[in-house]
Parts: structure tokens; sequence; C-alpha cells
């Protein structure tokens, strides 16, 4: 039975008492301006809440709790904070369900296949992060044997971090996570598309940890983004999105002088060599392309260059395969692939498959559209395989951010490779070879700042992921992202003559 039917736990209602609020300095507030804007379930078009939507006044008042939170927190010993950070995680676990229901519910996203999942990483990230607070370490220095010389790392201060709608809770636990649990306090700015699971994270995080210490607005990019970004008294500005917008961003830090991190687009190429495990690479094309959220993910394996010896059996099979996979309501058990977030991704995504069709390729429509005439109005988009595009395309060239992707024919690694990094992205690849000597020489050669071999993992909190070129700049997740992200390094002389 659909959940347009019966939901279980209702994420309607839980939706409807997220509506009209920001949380600042520990409270649910209603933004300053007393405007808001629609939040739409991109299954049937309706409704399910208004979000609050943030202006300037809003963001001043955000900033000056995140500052005045600043100093009790960043004077706990750090190995209290992770405690903190950590018990948010363990309560998040407690709410995966529901959490998941409702992202379900704003993006669109099919419950089983893609929200649960990640309501689990949400959750993890804070454990995980919570459990390194004590690997803030600095240096000693060997620098005269009178002078004791160490380096300190120390919170920068107030962080805003913007986020995107596609996998929300997640990015936003990427970055808040280490950015607390170093002793920052933190300002976050949810996408317009999806402003209500990442509240209701807030909302449980809100019952550990001190007023201020987070804070988090919804509304849109210029009018509550852009002021944060410019706020004097942020000093860091973390971001995913888009390439056009982390530019924007970029320049506007630039003129405060403050650190990005940006974690931006992506046109990830996947190879597949003649002697590569078929089953396994088209199974990996399937999770790759990621089919199951509308390939609404920066990683997406969107273009795909097989070997011409097995090229066609390819396409047959990632054809059948995804014509296997069932699209419709995101809230019901049965749905492996949900919509598209919004309108205007929608109109994107299909002029995207009517440029290609333009261009001279080949569109192979797989998988069929919901028949529920509840969904008819919903942002479905029937997944497509492009074969035959001319390199110049813009579907090869452009991220389109949709349930598409372009299997192209290669003779030889060194086409693969050659076309792979002809890109102005460089975020993520994938080799499927079984000789180790291609696949070391791919993992070498290929220009991106995540490489795979026969596999097609997702973001994992203990790996360091970041692109190269116009995919961004710096590293999220792991260690090494919150020592070098959301720290400032001091270095002190103690002479003890
Ligand atoms: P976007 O980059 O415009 O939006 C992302 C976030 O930035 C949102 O919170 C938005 O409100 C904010 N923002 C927008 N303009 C801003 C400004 N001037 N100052 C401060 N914040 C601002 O991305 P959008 O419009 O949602 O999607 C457009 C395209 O971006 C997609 O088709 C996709 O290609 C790419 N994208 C990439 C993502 C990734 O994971 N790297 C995630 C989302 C989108
Ligand atoms: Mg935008």
């Amino acid at each position: 039975m659909s959940t347009l039917d019966t939901p279980a736990l209702d994420p309607r209602k839980l939706a409807r008492r997220l509506s009209n609020k920001h949380l600042i300095d520990g409270s649910f507030v209603a933004p300053q301006g007393g405007k808001t804007f629609d939040v739409i379930h991109p299954a049937t078009l309706e409704v399910v809440a208004q979000a609050a939507a943030g202006e300037a006044a809003d963001v001043d008042a955000a900033v000056a709790a995140a500052k005045r939170a600043q100093a009790s927190w960043r004077a706990l010993p750090a190995r209290e904070r992770g405690k903190l950070v950590a018990e948010c995680g363990r309560r998040l676990e407690g709410h995966k369900e529901e959490l998941a229901q409702l992202v379900a519910l704003e993006t669109g996203k099919a419950l089983r296949t893609e929200s649960r999942v990640e309501a689990n990483v949400v959750a993890d990230a804070f454990i995980f992060y919570g459990g390194l607070a004590s690997e803030l370490k600095g240096e000693h220095v060997p620098f005269h044997p009178d002078m004791l010389t160490v380096t300190i790392r120390e919170p920068i201060g107030v962080v805003g971090a913007i986020i995107p709608w596609n996998v929300p809770m997640m990015l936003m636990a990427f970055k808040i996570a280490p950015a607390l649990v170093a002793g920052n306090t933190v300002v976050v700015k949810s996408a317009e598309e999806a402003p209500l699971a990442v509240l209701r994270v807030c909302e449980i995080m809100n019952e550990v940890l001190p007023p201020g210490v987070f804070n988090i607005l919804s509304g849109f990019g210029p009018e509550c983004g852009g002021p944060l970004v410019a706020h004097p008294d942020v000093g860091k500005i973390t971001f995913t999105g888009s390439v056009e917008t982390g530019k924007i961003i970029s320049r506007a830090a630039a003129e405060k002088l403050i650190p990005v991190t940006l974690e931006l687009g992506g046109k990830s190429p996947m190879i597949v060599m003649d002697d590569a495990d078929l089953e396994r690479a088209v199974e990996g094309a399937v999770t790759g392309v990621r089919f199951t959220r509308q390939g609404q993910s920066c990683t997406a394996a969107s273009r795909i260059y097989v070997h011409e010896s097995l090229h066609d059996r390819f396409v047959e099979a990632l054809k059948a395969r995804v014509d296997g996979m069932v699209m419709g309501d995101p809230l019901d058990e049965a749905t492996d692939i949900g919509t598209i977030v919004s309108e205007q991704q929608y109109e994107k995504v299909l002029g995207y498959i009517t440029q290609g069709q333009a261009d001279g390729g080949t569109a192979l429509e797989a998988s069929r559209l919901p028949e529920d005439s509840r969904l008819s109005k919903g942002y479905f988009v029937r997944p497509v395989i492009f074969t035959d595009l001319p390199e110049t395309s813009r579907c090869i060239q452009e991220e389109i951010f949709g349930p598409v992707t372009a299997v192209q024919r290669i003779s030889s690694l060194d086409e693969a490779i050659e076309k792979a990094n002809d890109s102005v992205y460089g975020l993520a690849a994938t080799i499927w070879t079984s000789n180790l000597k291609t696949a070391m020489e791919g993992v070498r050669r290929l220009e991106a700042g995540f490489v795979q071999v026969n596999q097609n993992l997702v973001v994992q909190p203990n790996l360091s992921y970041g692109g190269i070129k116009q995919s961004g700049l710096g590293k999220e997740a792991s260690l090494e992202a919150m020592l070098e992200h959301f720290t400032v390094k001091k270095t002190a002389i103690i002479n003890m003559t």
C-alpha cells in the first residue's frame, strides 16, 4: 500500500510543526521579516510546510549567538566537546526513521534506497568526530634546547556552513560535527529545497549542546547565504553546491580574507576496460550513476567509457538492470527511484536530455513512470542512457545532476584517460579492470580527488573527500578535514632560560 494513504510516522505532521522556524541560541524563532516560502513534496507538489525565509537581521542574530557561545565552548576540554557531539549522534540514531521520512518528503528521495541510507550516515558522522576530539594535537618543534617550541591547534571562531539539498543532513553533519569538536561555533544556512530534516536534526542536537553553539537558518541564497558569508564575525565558510555559487562565495570570502572549503560539482568518469568483470561493472554503474537518487549526486558516474569489446553488452545489461527498478512514491517501501527535487532541476535535466539528442546522441530511456494518478504532476524523470554522444556535447562536458549518463566507446586506456581528464571537473573517478598494472596506472593518471578501482563506495566519514580543478577546494570527512579546515595553528616559543 502506498504511504500516500497510510503514513506510519506522519512526516507531514512533523513538517507542519517545523514550519516558520529558525533555530537560534537554543530556541525556535520566527524570521524577523515575517517572510516564509513553500516547501513542497516533489512527488505530488503538495505544500508540506512553510519555511522561514531568513534575511540579514536573522543572520545577525544567529551570528551574535554563535559569537557569544564561542568563549565557553572553546574553553571546554576537547574530549568534553567530543562527548557531547557523540551524544548528539547517539540521539540521532534513535530518530533515524523519522529523519529518513522527513528528508524523503521534502526531497523526493526514495525512503528505502536513499533516505534511510543518509539518516544512518548522519548519526555515524557525529559519533565518528566525537571520538576524534583528543586528536586536535599540535607539534613539538626542536627549535632551540632552551626554548620549548610548540604548535597549538585552536578553533577559528564562528563558522558559516551553506549546504545543498541532495543529501542535506549528511552534508551538514560532515561540516558541523568536525567544526564543533574543534571548538568552533556554527551558523548553518540550509537549502531552500530541503530545510526541514536538517532543522529536525538541529532540534535533536539542541537537547545536548549549549545554546548558541550551533544555529540554523533557512532562506534563499542571496538574501540569507549572502549576509552570512559577508558577516564580519564569521571567520570561515564551508560550502557544498554549484561551481557558480562556489565562485560567488569565494569572491565574497576573499574580501574578508577568510578561508573557505568548497565542495562543488563533478562530471565523474567511470572507465571499464576489456578485462573487467562485466556484471560487476554494470552493478557499479547502477550505484555509480545514483539512479536511485535520480542521479542527484556530485560524484555521479555521468560519463562511462567502456572498451569497444564490451560496449554493446554493457549498454544492454545496464538498461535491463534499470528497467527492473521501480519508480514511484518516495515514501513507499517498494520504490527504488524517487523524484527530482524541484521544478527548476526537473526543467534543467529535461533540457539536457533534449540537448543530447540534438547533439546526435541516442537516448535509451529505462524504467517506467509511476502510474498512480496522484503522482502525475511529480518531478519524475525516466533514467536516460546516452550512447554515441560527441565528446563536445554539453551532456559530456557539464554536470547534469539528473538520472542521465553517457556510455562512450573507447579502444585503449590512453584514450579513456585522455577523455576522462578532458573536463573542468576533478571530483571522483572509477576504473574497472582485472589487471593491477592497469588499475594503478588509472589511479595515477586520473585527475580526481577520489579514485576507486572495481568498486563504487559513497563518502565515508574516515576517508578524505574533495575535488581538484573546479570541483572544489579542500577536503571533507576524516581527521584531516577537522584539523586542516576547522582549526588554525599557533606557534608558541617559551624561553626557559
Ligand atoms: P546552489 O549552489 O545555487 O545552492 C547551494 C546552496 O547555496 C543553497 O543553500 C543556496 O541557497 C546557497 N546559495 C545560492 N546562492 C548563494 C549566494 N549568492 N550566496 C550564498 N549562498 C548561496 O545550487 P542549486 O541552485 O541548488 O543547484 C544548481 C546546480 O548545482 C545543480 O544542478 C548541480 O549541478 C549543482 N549542485 C551540486 C551539489 C553538490 O553536491 N556538489 C549540490 C547541489 C547542487
Ligand atoms: Mg542556485
